[in-house]
């Protein structure tokens, strides 16, 4: 995010003004062949045309005609470890970046990586969702679109983060357990069955399913591109496009 500052705005216009002036000067030489006409033609331009531009430029600015304002706003998605919602997100992050918006991404793994002594436990894993929920509803607050992804199996920690947003969006993704267990990219469903991992979510720990989420998402037997070709279209909604 940047104002462009007056001084840039006065350099823009006199680099421009250089430009279209010798082209003019140019123009005007090779119909007439009057070199004093061509450079007093071009002096006068100059002029007159870097005192409208920058009006002109400040007169737009003031314009909201063709401009579309997008309420930010967080994308939550919630779903099994290896239920696909990191990529899918990350798609999704990179999709409303290129569109020059204002976009944070927030993920499980990243978040435990930096805070590792976070644990796995009913009320370890609640004050990690309401601290990366609060945390997102602040980058929201001040017009960062936020797509978060995290197991996020209860409920009422959903709840807690979705009553601190403005526009929350849950995005159930949706991929049956088995399939999971039988991706297990990260061989921690082999671990959780073996039992060396404890309170993993789906074997020995609850996902509580979204009861209202705003999307739902199957990831079954498609690709992470196809999945995000159905998605985008229902994000595409809340960028008002
Ligand atoms: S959450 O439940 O607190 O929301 P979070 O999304 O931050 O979980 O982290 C989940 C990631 O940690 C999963 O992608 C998985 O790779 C890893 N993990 C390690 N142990 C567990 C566990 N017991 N339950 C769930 N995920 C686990």
């Amino acid at each position: 995010m940047y104002i462009e500052k007056r001084s840039r705005s006065i350099l823009k216009t006199i680099s421009w003004r250089i430009w279209a002036t010798i082209t003019t000067c140019t123009i005007v030489y090779f119909f007439t062949k009057r070199f004093f006409l061509a450079v007093s033609v071009g002096g006068i331009e100059i002029i007159a045309k870097m005192i409208l531009y920058f009006f002109h430029e400040r007169v737009w600015n003031k314009i909201s005609f063709g401009k579309k304002s997008v309420k930010p706003f967080v994308l939550w998605f919630t779903g099994l470890s290896g239920s696909g919602k990191s990529a899918l997100a990350s798609r999704a992050y990179d999709y409303i970046a290129e569109k020059g918006l204002r976009v944070e991404r927030l993920d499980g793994d990243v978040v435990r990586s930096v805070f590792p002594k976070t644990g796995f436990t009913k009320e370890e894993r609640d004050n990690h969702i309401k601290r990366v929920g609060f945390l997102a509803s602040m980058l929201e607050r001040n017009g960062v679109i936020v797509v978060s992804s995290f197991v996020s199996p209860y409920q009422d920690a959903r709840n807690f983060v979705r009553d601190l947003c403005q526009n929350f969006v849950e995005i159930h993704v949706d991929t049956p357990i088995e399939i999971c267990e039988q991706r297990d990219v990260k061989g921690l469903y082999k671990k959780a069955r073996a039992g060396e991992i404890k309170y993993f979510t789906g074997i020995d720990d609850p996902y509580e399913r979204p009861q209202n989420p705003e999307i739902v998402i199957k990831t079954e037997g498609q690709t992470v591109e196809e999945t995000f070709s159905c998605l985008k279209k229902q994000i595409d909604r809340y960028l008002n496009i």
